[in-house]
């Protein structure tokens, strides 16, 4: 195997700086494609908090006028993995979010933030490194799109290009006068270009110039080239159909495993599900639940948004008390559905408990201790939680839409006569269909062969990121021989 080199360019990373699943995807990808022959640096932006961690690492490049002020990329390792932090205060040196202001809201100036990510990375990619010239640049999501663009527009050999989708709900937008700003050429503004609906999208640069895209599961990839799913970019990913693949997500099993988990009441495994006992009851009192034996558990870890369908779930809570179950959730996100569930908890003591807020270790107690776990996303790129639900045995519940569809095997009539499913599914995603698959679920739960069987298919399946990974070799060595 011919060793390759890729550079990974995105805005967050575990365990240095994380909003969602994109941070666990980047830190996970560079260890699992290490198997593979791969070796991957990845650029990210030197927040506050990642220039804390790595400490005093060395400048490997300069440069003096990043869009308006200097930025220096910093080397460094750290917990195995090979890191470049662009350090450019006027850009990064900013409290908490990487995101958003104090204020909730979008920094002013993100485009020139992340066309700066881009830029570097794009610079980096041509060799401004000493030594290091990467095979492939793999930009994720908006924040890194524009990376193809430049390289795109460069004149000269460049490295193949990548664009991976986690989330096309999120396009980048920015206004068309930006385009100089951006360092864009006046053709760029162009329908087969970065113009999007009047503006540019970041994320569109990089669909529209990324020699491949990829998004994270097979079924997302279907859908967003329909209409209904593709949020404005249906017909660029009809049109560039043939570069277009879905690669599923896994998730770091070294991280989530229930046999060694230090955050969790008591490790078990698929021969000692008995123990999970012990981390329901752990949670339960984390949670402010009461200890009822009959009760099964449901859990939640989430962001608390429209995608997620947490709406549907407040309004479905009824169901739960007709069926004499409980709900514990941690999550945060829109602050007319955290008041919600803060609200419903409180009118619901010991049976409906909710955290407000990111908590990590709250979330490996809950997919240790709940006994299903709801997933009622209207739509899901890929989803992780799903994926360490079936590792701890706790049962997904799940939409059946995107990653999700692809993950979870539903108990149905034919599923659990050939022993091989694994959760719930539903489909259309409605409340009313939630509804139904509670009481689907809860019915399941109340048969506890038919449940164990459930979680043990579970714990079974391979979530790791072997397969994937493998992928993503293939699809890297494929691109850069077709380049040759
Ligand atoms: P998304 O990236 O769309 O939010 P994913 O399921 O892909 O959804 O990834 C979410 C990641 O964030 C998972 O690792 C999950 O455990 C974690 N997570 C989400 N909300 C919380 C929370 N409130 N506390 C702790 N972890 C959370
Ligand atoms: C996005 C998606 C989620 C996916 C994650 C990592 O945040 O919403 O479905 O799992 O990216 O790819």
């Amino acid at each position: 195997m011919t060793p390759l080199g890729v550079l990974s360019v995105a805005s967050e990373m575990f365990p240095l700086i994380k909003t969602g699943g994109l941070a666990d995807v980047i830190g996970a990808l560079p260890g699992a494609l290490a198997r593979e022959g791969v070796t991957v640096r990845t650029l990210i932006p030197g927040y506050p908090q990642v220039l804390d961690a790595i400490g005093g690492a060395r400048a490997v490049h300069t440069n003096p006028d990043l869009f308006g002020g200097p930025g220096r990329v910093l080397a460094a390792q750290i917990e195995g993995l090979d890191l470049l932090v662009l350090d450019a205060p006027h850009l990064y040196e900013r409290p908490v979010n990487p995101y958003l202001g104090p204020d909730g809201k979008d920094w002013p100036d993100n485009a020139v933030r992340f066309a700066a990510l881009a830029r570097v990375a794009a610079d980096i990619g041509l060799g401004a490194l000493e030594g290091y010239r990467p095979d492939v640049v793999h930009a994720h999501d908006w924040q890194a799109g524009l990376t193809p663009a430049y390289l795109h527009y460069h004149e000269g050999a460049r490295p193949g290009t990548v664009m991976t989708v986690h989330n096309l709900a999120f396009p980048g937008k920015v206004p068309r006068e930006l385009l100089a700003r951006l360092g864009l050429p006046p053709r760029s503004y162009a329908v087969d270009g970065v113009e999007f609906h009047g503006t540019i999208s970041l994320l569109k640069a990089g669909l529209q110039f990324a020699d491949r895209i990829t998004t994270v599961s097979p079924s997302y990839a279907a859908e967003i080239r329909t209409e209904e799913a593709g949020m404005g970019f249906a017909g660029l990913l009809r049109a560039r159909a043939d570069v277009l693949s879905g690669i599923l997500n896994g998730i770091d099993t070294g991280i989530w495993d229930p046999a060694v988990d230090k955050l969790i009441a008591e490790p078990f495994g698929r021969t000692t599900l008995a123990k999970r006992a012990a981390n329901k009851a752990a949670l339960r009192a984390w949670m402010g639940l009461t200890q009822d034996p009959a009760a099964p558990l449901f859990g939640v870890v989430s962001r608390l948004s429209w995608q997620k369908g947490m709406d549907m779930l407040l309004a479905c809570l009824p169901v739960l008390r007709v069926l004499g179950a409980q709900l514990a959730l941690v999550g945060a996100g829109e602050a007319d559905i955290e008041a919600g569930f803060r609200t419903e908890a409180a009118q619901a003591p010991g049976r409906i408990g909710c955290v407000i807020g990111y908590n990590e270790a709250l979330a490996h107690l809950m997919q240790a201790g709940a006994d299903a776990l709801l997933v009622p996303s209207r739509f899901e790129p890929c989803g992780l939680t799903q994926l360490c639900a079936l590792r701890y045995g706790a049962v997904p519940v799940v939409a059946r839409v995107g990653g999700l569809a692809d993950t979870v095997i539903d108990a149905n009539a034919a599923a659990l006569a050939t022993g091989v499913a694994t959760g719930v599914q539903f489909a259309p995603v409605s409340a009313e269909m939630l509804d139904v698959a509670l009481r689907r679920t809860v019915a399941l739960y109340r048969e506890p062969t038919v449940w164990r069987q459930l979680q043990t298919n579970g714990m079974a399946a391979d979530v790791s990121w072997r397969g994937p990974a493998r992928q993503y070799a293939a699809l890297y060595r494929g691109l850069v021989e077709a380049r040759a």
